[in-house]
Protein backbone atom coordinates (compact mmCIF):
# COMPACT_ATOMS: atom_id res chain seq x y z
CA UNK A 1 0.00 0.00 0.00
CA UNK A 2 1.19 3.78 -1.27
CA UNK A 3 0.25 6.30 1.65
CA UNK A 4 2.26 10.22 1.49
CA UNK A 5 2.91 11.43 5.20
CA UNK A 6 2.35 14.76 4.88
CA UNK A 7 6.06 16.32 6.20
CA UNK A 8 9.54 16.79 4.91
CA UNK A 9 10.70 15.53 8.34
CA UNK A 10 13.26 13.05 7.92
CA UNK A 11 13.10 11.85 11.58
CA UNK A 12 9.34 11.47 11.80
CA UNK A 13 9.66 10.02 8.32
CA UNK A 14 12.47 7.20 9.69
CA UNK A 15 10.37 7.03 12.60
CA UNK A 16 7.28 5.89 11.15
CA UNK A 17 9.01 3.72 8.05
CA UNK A 18 10.44 1.70 11.20
CA UNK A 19 6.72 1.45 12.97
CA UNK A 20 4.49 0.70 9.71
CA UNK A 21 7.67 -1.67 7.96
CA UNK A 22 7.44 -2.76 4.71
CA UNK A 23 3.55 -3.18 4.21
CA UNK A 24 3.63 0.47 3.83
CA UNK A 25 5.47 2.73 0.65
CA UNK A 26 5.62 5.61 2.79
CA UNK A 27 5.82 8.78 0.25
CA UNK A 28 6.40 12.12 1.62
CA UNK A 29 5.55 15.64 0.69
CA UNK A 30 8.57 16.14 -1.98
CA UNK A 31 8.20 12.55 -3.34
CA UNK A 32 4.99 13.65 -4.91
CA UNK A 33 6.47 17.08 -5.89
CA UNK A 34 4.39 18.85 -3.20
CA UNK A 35 6.15 22.68 -1.80
CA UNK A 36 3.03 23.71 -0.36
CA UNK A 37 3.57 25.28 2.53
CA UNK A 38 0.22 23.91 4.65
CA UNK A 39 -1.77 26.65 7.22
CA UNK A 40 -2.51 25.28 10.37
CA UNK A 41 -5.19 27.62 10.95
CA UNK A 42 -7.25 24.90 13.42
CA UNK A 43 -7.92 25.61 16.97
CA UNK A 44 -7.30 21.58 17.57
CA UNK A 45 -4.70 19.03 17.23
CA UNK A 46 -7.26 16.97 15.03
CA UNK A 47 -8.18 19.72 12.99
CA UNK A 48 -5.11 20.87 12.44
CA UNK A 49 -4.13 17.10 10.93
CA UNK A 50 -6.97 17.23 8.85
CA UNK A 51 -6.58 19.99 7.53
CA UNK A 52 -3.27 18.94 6.26
CA UNK A 53 -4.21 15.17 5.23
CA UNK A 54 -7.09 17.36 3.38
CA UNK A 55 -5.09 19.02 1.75
CA UNK A 56 -3.10 16.18 -0.18
CA UNK A 57 -6.23 14.02 -0.93
CA UNK A 58 -8.22 16.75 -2.31
CA UNK A 59 -4.97 18.05 -4.45
CA UNK A 60 -3.42 15.06 -5.48
CA UNK A 61 -6.07 12.02 -5.32
CA UNK A 62 -3.67 9.79 -2.52
CA UNK A 63 -4.54 7.85 0.35
CA UNK A 64 -2.63 9.75 2.83
CA UNK A 65 -1.81 11.03 6.48
CA UNK A 66 -0.98 13.91 8.46
CA UNK A 67 0.05 14.56 12.07
CA UNK A 68 -0.01 17.33 14.72
CA UNK A 69 1.36 17.46 18.14
CA UNK A 70 1.15 19.47 21.41
CA UNK A 71 2.22 19.66 25.25
CA UNK A 72 -0.87 19.99 27.26
CA UNK A 73 -0.26 21.28 30.82
CA UNK A 74 -3.48 20.81 32.74
CA UNK A 75 -2.49 23.11 35.51
CA UNK A 76 -3.10 25.83 32.52
CA UNK A 77 -6.22 24.44 31.01
CA UNK A 78 -4.55 22.14 28.32
CA UNK A 79 -2.34 25.13 26.91
CA UNK A 80 0.06 25.30 25.09
CA UNK A 81 -1.60 22.30 23.49
CA UNK A 82 -2.59 23.19 19.65
CA UNK A 83 -0.06 26.88 20.11
CA UNK A 84 2.71 24.59 21.18
CA UNK A 85 5.38 25.65 18.41
CA UNK A 86 4.50 29.36 18.38
CA UNK A 87 3.65 29.64 22.39
CA UNK A 88 6.44 32.67 22.81
CA UNK A 89 5.66 34.13 19.22
CA UNK A 90 5.34 32.83 15.79
CA UNK A 91 9.02 32.06 15.20
CA UNK A 92 9.15 28.89 16.82
CA UNK A 93 12.04 29.48 19.38
CA UNK A 94 11.97 26.66 21.59
CA UNK A 95 14.13 28.14 24.55
CA UNK A 96 11.51 31.21 24.80
CA UNK A 97 8.65 28.53 24.68
CA UNK A 98 10.38 26.72 27.49
CA UNK A 99 10.53 29.85 29.34
CA UNK A 100 7.51 31.05 29.00
CA UNK A 101 6.44 27.50 29.93
CA UNK A 102 8.54 27.73 33.06
CA UNK A 103 7.14 31.26 34.28
CA UNK A 104 3.58 30.27 33.78
CA UNK A 105 3.92 26.94 36.37
CA UNK A 106 5.94 29.42 39.07
CA UNK A 107 4.02 28.21 41.84
CA UNK A 108 2.04 26.16 40.95
CA UNK A 109 2.02 22.35 42.80
CA UNK A 110 0.38 20.56 39.65
CA UNK A 111 3.19 19.87 37.23
CA UNK A 112 1.67 17.33 35.15
CA UNK A 113 1.12 17.35 31.69
CA UNK A 114 0.86 15.44 28.26
CA UNK A 115 2.13 15.14 24.97
CA UNK A 116 -0.57 14.29 22.64
CA UNK A 117 -0.12 13.32 19.05
CA UNK A 118 -2.70 13.30 16.43
CA UNK A 119 -3.00 11.33 13.56
CA UNK A 120 -5.52 11.96 10.38
CA UNK A 121 -6.08 9.32 7.89
CA UNK A 122 -7.78 9.36 4.69
CA UNK A 123 -8.17 6.16 2.74
CA UNK A 124 -9.97 6.38 -0.47
CA UNK A 125 -11.82 9.64 1.09
CA UNK A 126 -12.55 7.89 4.61
CA UNK A 127 -11.48 9.79 7.03
CA UNK A 128 -10.02 7.94 10.69
CA UNK A 129 -8.48 9.81 13.83
CA UNK A 130 -5.84 7.93 15.89
CA UNK A 131 -3.99 10.00 19.01
CA UNK A 132 -1.11 8.67 21.30
CA UNK A 133 -0.57 10.14 24.55
CA UNK A 134 2.49 9.96 27.49
CA UNK A 135 1.65 11.59 30.28
CA UNK A 136 4.72 13.29 32.92
CA UNK A 137 5.65 16.15 34.57
CA UNK A 138 6.67 19.41 34.13
CA UNK A 139 10.33 19.53 35.50
CA UNK A 140 11.30 22.63 37.41
CA UNK A 141 14.09 23.88 35.37
CA UNK A 142 15.61 22.35 31.94
CA UNK A 143 17.36 19.02 32.02
CA UNK A 144 19.20 17.08 29.53
CA UNK A 145 20.52 18.20 26.14
CA UNK A 146 19.15 15.56 23.62
CA UNK A 147 15.83 16.14 21.46
CA UNK A 148 13.82 18.93 20.59
CA UNK A 149 11.51 21.17 21.30
CA UNK A 150 10.04 20.55 25.37
CA UNK A 151 12.60 17.45 25.38
CA UNK A 152 14.47 19.16 28.16
CA UNK A 153 11.57 19.64 30.43
CA UNK A 154 9.11 17.11 30.20
CA UNK A 155 9.83 14.08 32.32
CA UNK A 156 7.73 11.04 31.73
CA UNK A 157 5.44 9.28 34.47
CA UNK A 158 7.85 6.37 35.99
CA UNK A 159 10.73 8.02 35.16
CA UNK A 160 13.37 10.83 36.96
CA UNK A 161 15.07 11.47 33.93
CA UNK A 162 13.77 14.53 31.05
CA UNK A 163 13.19 13.12 27.17
CA UNK A 164 16.19 15.44 26.64
CA UNK A 165 18.03 13.01 28.71
CA UNK A 166 17.38 10.06 27.29
CA UNK A 167 18.55 8.05 24.40
CA UNK A 168 16.35 8.51 21.51
CA UNK A 169 15.38 5.24 21.56
CA UNK A 170 14.54 4.90 25.30
CA UNK A 171 12.14 7.87 24.48
CA UNK A 172 11.02 6.69 20.69
CA UNK A 173 9.73 3.74 22.72
CA UNK A 174 7.19 5.38 24.60
CA UNK A 175 6.71 8.60 23.03
CA UNK A 176 3.01 10.22 21.71
CA UNK A 177 3.75 9.82 18.45
CA UNK A 178 5.03 6.58 18.42
CA UNK A 179 2.16 5.52 20.09
CA UNK A 180 -0.01 7.74 17.64
CA UNK A 181 1.66 5.84 14.80
CA UNK A 182 1.25 2.17 16.49
CA UNK A 183 -2.33 2.99 16.48
CA UNK A 184 -2.31 3.71 13.22
CA UNK A 185 -0.39 0.74 12.31
CA UNK A 186 -3.10 -1.60 13.93
CA UNK A 187 -6.24 -0.24 11.81
CA UNK A 188 -3.81 -0.82 9.01
CA UNK A 189 -3.15 -4.14 9.83
CA UNK A 190 -6.98 -4.60 9.67
CA UNK A 191 -7.13 -3.57 5.88
P1 LIG B 1 4.60 19.10 15.48
O1 LIG B 1 3.11 19.08 15.27
O2 LIG B 1 5.21 17.72 15.45
O3 LIG B 1 5.29 20.05 14.56
O4 LIG B 1 4.85 19.62 16.96
C1 LIG B 1 4.46 20.92 17.36
C2 LIG B 1 5.33 21.41 18.50
O5 LIG B 1 5.15 20.59 19.65
C3 LIG B 1 6.82 21.37 18.21
O6 LIG B 1 7.26 22.56 17.58
C4 LIG B 1 7.42 21.24 19.61
O7 LIG B 1 7.48 22.50 20.24
C5 LIG B 1 6.38 20.41 20.33
N1 LIG B 1 6.74 18.97 20.26
C6 LIG B 1 6.21 18.02 19.45
N2 LIG B 1 6.75 16.83 19.68
C7 LIG B 1 7.66 17.02 20.66
C8 LIG B 1 8.58 16.13 21.32
O8 LIG B 1 8.67 14.92 21.06
N3 LIG B 1 9.35 16.70 22.26
C9 LIG B 1 9.30 18.01 22.60
N4 LIG B 1 8.49 18.87 22.01
C10 LIG B 1 7.67 18.38 21.03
Amino acid sequence: MKLVFATNNKHKLEEMRAILGGKVELLSLADIGCEDDIPETAETLEGNALIKARHIYEKYYLSCFADDTGLEVDALGGAPGVYSARYAGENNDSEANMQKLLQNLTGKSDRHAQFRTVIALIIDGEEKLFDGVVRGEIATERKGEAGFGYDPVFVPEGYDASFAQMPSEQKNAISHRSRAASALNDYLQTL
